[in-house]
C-alpha cells in the first residue's frame, strides 16, 4: 500500500517542530516500512510538493486498487482537484494529519478530502500513520481483527 505525503512534509524535523515534531520524513518512512513488514504489508512512502505528481499517484492507485494513507497537508484545505482524485480510489483511503487540524487556525478546520476518505486521523503525530496502517492491515485481511 501507499503512504502519500503532500507539500512541505519533506521538511519534517526542520519544519515548525513544536507543531510537527522532530521526526524527519526519512525516519517516518523507515518506521512505516518496518511496521508494514511486521503486519505483512508492503508499504511504499512518497512525498511531493507538486500537485500534478500527487494526482498521478492517486490515479495509478485507483487503477491498481491500492489502499492509500494520505496526508494531503495544505492541499487538504484548498484543492478540489485532490478531492476529486481521492473520490476515484477503489480501495480504502485513510486521511492522516500529524497535528489536530480542528484545534488550529479556522482555515485548517475543513478538509476537502475528508468527505471522500474512509476514515480520518488527526493529532496523533507519527502515531496516526501507524494507526492507519494497523487498521488497513485488519481491513485488508493481512492481520486478524
Ligand atoms: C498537516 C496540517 C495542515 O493544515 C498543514 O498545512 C500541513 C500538515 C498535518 O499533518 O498536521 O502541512 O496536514
Amino acid at each position: 500500500m501507499l503512504v502519500l505525503n503532500g507539500p512541505n512534509l519533506g521538511r519534517l524535523g526542520l519544519r515548525e517542530p513544536a507543531v510537527y515534531g522532530s521526526t524527519t520524513h526519512a525516519e517516518l518512512a523507515e518506521d512505516l516500512r518496518e511496521l508494514g513488514s511486521s503486519l505483512g504489508l508492503e508499504v511504499e512512502v512518497r512525498q511531493t510538493d507538486a500537485e500534478h505528481e500527487m494526482l498521478a499517484w492517486l490515479h495509478d492507485a485507483a487503477d491498481d486498487g491500492v489502499p492509500v494513507v494520505l496526508n494531503p497537508a495544505a492541499w487538504s484545505h484548498t484543492s478540489v482537484a485532490l478531492r476529486d482524485a481521492c473520490a476515484m480510489l477503489t480501495a480504502p483511503l485513510v486521511e492522516v494529519h500529524l497535528s489536530n487540524i480542528h484545534a488550529r487556525e479556522a482555515f485548517r478546520h475543513h478538509s476537502h478530502v475528508s468527505a471522500v476518505a474512509t476514515g480520518v486521523v488527526a493529532g496523533l503525530g507519527p502515531g496516526g500513520y501507524r494507526a492507519a496502517l494497523r487498521w488497513l492491515a485488519e481491513a485488508t485481511g493481512t492481520t486478524p481483527a
